[in-house]
């Protein structure tokens, strides 16, 4: 499903009141909120609005984090989708310990990978669905974490978390493949900027099978998105 927004901050807005919804939903239902968290540039907002005005929509004591990909770098590093998440939104909320579950970019890639592989294998055997949200972005040639276009871990079929080296930069990465964004309740991507018209307009015109199509596909899913992000988009019955 895509949703159409006027802004990069109505599009945050939006975000962080999806993630207050599922998370009231999920400690309702199983007394605690398991979210895998996107990286990059776009979801920062969000993590702010959730740790300033909305801070009190949700019992932080009962939320798990969780990452989807990271960049082979240490957690003070200004590339680090863990230290973008810890100035956002755990640093704000003073959240610590255990229940930040982060990928060790810092380690060999190989090693980080086959750790955080064990972890997530561990959760998804532990409950269905694994994950209540997966938030995700769009990059601007379709890849999403760090699965780009033409990536082998992209056929993954048993591991979770694949090291990777990818078009971008950092190269080296590690990523949630296939197997662990499958295993959440609903899928949410937040994708803004002219750059990503183009992908966008791929992934809803039925052209290129793209990473973040194939990754959309495997539940629910929905596109929080701002114009300039729209701006290619077909007309088309699913758009509104
Ligand atoms: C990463 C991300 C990546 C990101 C897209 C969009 O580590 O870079 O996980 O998949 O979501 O590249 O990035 P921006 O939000 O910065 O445009």
């Amino acid at each position: 499903m895509l949703v159409r927004l006027k802004t990069p901050e109505a599009v945050a807005r939006a975000a962080a009141a999806a993630v207050v919804e599922s998370a009231f939903k999920a400690i309702h239902e199983h007394g605690e909120f398991r979210l895998v968290l996107a990286g990059g540039r776009t979801p920062r907002a969000a993590y702010a609005l959730l740790a300033t005005e909305l801070r009190e929509e949700i019992d932080w004591r009962r939320v798990i984090f969780y990452f989807s990909d990271e960049r082979c770098v240490g957690p003070d590093d200004p590339a680090s989708n863990y230290r973008m998440a810890r100035e956002a939104l755990f640093d704000p909320l003073k959240l610590q310990g255990g229940a930040v579950h982060r990928m060790a970019g810092e380690l060999a890639p190989g090693a980080a990978a086959a750790d955080y592989d064990a972890e997530i294998k561990a959760v998804i055997a532990a409950r269905k669905p694994a994950f209540d949200l997966t938030l995700l972005g769009v990059g601007g040639e379709g890849h999403t974490a760090s699965l780009f276009p033409g990536s082998p871990a992209l056929e993954e079929a048993t591991r979770t978390v694949a090291s990777v080296t990818v078009p971008a930069d950092p190269p080296d990465r590690l990523t949630m493949t296939p197997v662990a964004l499958g295993a959440s309740r609903e899928i949410l991507f937040l994708v803004t900027g002219q750059e990503k018209a183009h992908a966008l307009a791929t992934i809803f015109g039925g052209g290129d099978d793209l990473p973040a199509a194939r990754v959309a596909r495997l539940g629910p899913s929905r596109f929080l998105v701002d114009e300039p992000a729209a701006s290619e988009l077909p007309e088309s019955p699913g758009r509104n």
